[in-house]
């Protein structure tokens, strides 16, 4: 327990609950928690599945027809053959799978690299399995991608394993496709594994295009792509997602996992095979759902005279603290007294979060707009 402090999400979610307490409104923009329920397509399949007695046996492993409805997932939507029963294993939520991977692949002391600013389980779960942490600063002057020539010879040579994520939270960066090419003659030449985190290929704004890392010529020989219905089909609660890619990985993975869990709940396996397989559209209605609330929030916060970038991808915003204030979370909790919309202090993510801060699209447009409001009515800019 020595490596984990407490959380400032502990410490937001009780000034939280005191200002409720208060009965005073509160508009929650921290956490990525996604409001948008499944289609009703996904929804009766679940609520089919879980009125079948048959279907509370402990699972133990993945269906078969979940593992081809994967393979053919990720072949229509990202063009990405795989062999469906040696090369997907699903997760408890890709949370999960970011938590354990590290255990098998990284012994007490290794080196493993993750960006800073990042998603902390990124961190963490190298942590748990004694992971010594090289952090891979993410610049905004590169566009938020990592610079592979500021990482030492000496710690490339050590890594066991990385952790690459776009498009990324918390800065809602995404990736051109040189930084792939780069990603993979990188790990080749230092021996790394890639956990590729693809949580957000679904939220891409204004027409953009984002696909998948085991699309790139390599990749597969390098790592794996963690995907997740969470954000994409609004299964967040029924926590499930997959690991992809590297037959060696995945194995090692799903033996662990073997040892720890007895699968997913059928019902959820059943949902995610309708999600995956079944009509999209209701992809495109939640991307562009975040995307209007993006410009709601967007538009307003600039016109009140904090500027905030629209954001291209991700359920993010990562705007620069205003003028005058010491500490992205000294802001934070100013703001959170003055006007009751919470937001997390970039310096959660890591050093190189401070500065900043993340702002989560987890809200109805109407919400935005009330959260432009007491911003302004507060005067705090
Ligand atoms: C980058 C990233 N990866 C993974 C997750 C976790 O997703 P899941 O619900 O699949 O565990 C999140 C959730 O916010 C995330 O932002």
């Amino acid at each position: 327990m020595d490596y984990f402090g407490t959380s400032i999400f502990s410490v937001l979610a009780q000034m939280r609950q005191k200002r409720v307490e208060e009965g005073k409104t509160v508009i929650d923009l921290s956490i990525g928690a996604p409001n948008i329920p499944p289609a009703k397509h996904i929804l009766d399949t679940l609520v089919e599945a879980t009125k079948d007695p048959k279907n509370y046996v402990y699972a133990i492993s993945d269906l078969q027809e979940l593992q081809d409805a994967v393979a053919k997932w990720y072949e229509v939507r990202y063009g990405v053959e795989i062999n469906p029963r040696t090369q997907v294993c699903s997760l408890w939520g890709s949370q999960e799978g970011l938590a354990h991977l590290a255990l098998t692949l990284v012994d007490e002391g290794d080196v493993v690299l993750v960006p800073d600013p990042c998603y902390p389980i990124f961190a963490d779960g190298p942590k748990i399995a004694g992971a010594k942490l090289h952090y891979m600063p993410l610049k905004k002057e590169n566009d938020y991608l990592i610079d592979f020539d500021e990482i030492p010879k000496d710690v490339a040579k050590a890594a066991k394993l990385m952790v690459v994520s776009y498009p990324n939270n918390p800065t809602a960066a995404m990736a051109p496709d040189w930084f792939y090419e780069k990603l993979i003659a990188f790990a080749k030449e230092n021996d790394i594994v890639v956990l590729y985190d693809n949580a957000y290929s679904e939220l891409v704004f204004d027409d953009a295009h984002c696909g998948s890392f085991l699309n790139f010529e390599g990749a597969m020989e390098v790592g794996v792509e963690f995907n997740s219905l969470s954000k994409t089909y609004g299964l967040a609660g029924a926590r499930i997602g997959f690991c992809i890619g590297n037959e060696e990985v995945v194995k090692a993975l799903s033996t662990l996992k073997s040892n720890i869990d007895y699968g997913i709940f059928l019902p959820v396996q059943k949902a995610a095979i309708e999600a995956i397989t079944g009509d999209q559209s209701c992809v495109k209605t939640t991307r562009m759902a975040y995307q209007r609330r993006r410009d709601v929030l967007c538009e307003g916060l600039t016109s009140i005279g904090w500027t905030v970038e629209k954001a291209k991808a991700t359920m993010f915003l990562w705007p620069k603290i205003p003028n005058g204030f010491e500490s992205s979370e000294k802001f934070v909790i100013e703001l959170f007294e003055k006007t009751g919309v919470l937001v997390t202090p970039g310096s959660a993510f890591g050093p190189s979060g401070e500065g900043h801060v993340r702002i989560a699209l987890v809200q109805d447009e109407e919400v935005m707009r009330q959260a432009v409001e007491a911003i302004r009515e507060s005067g705090i800019l």
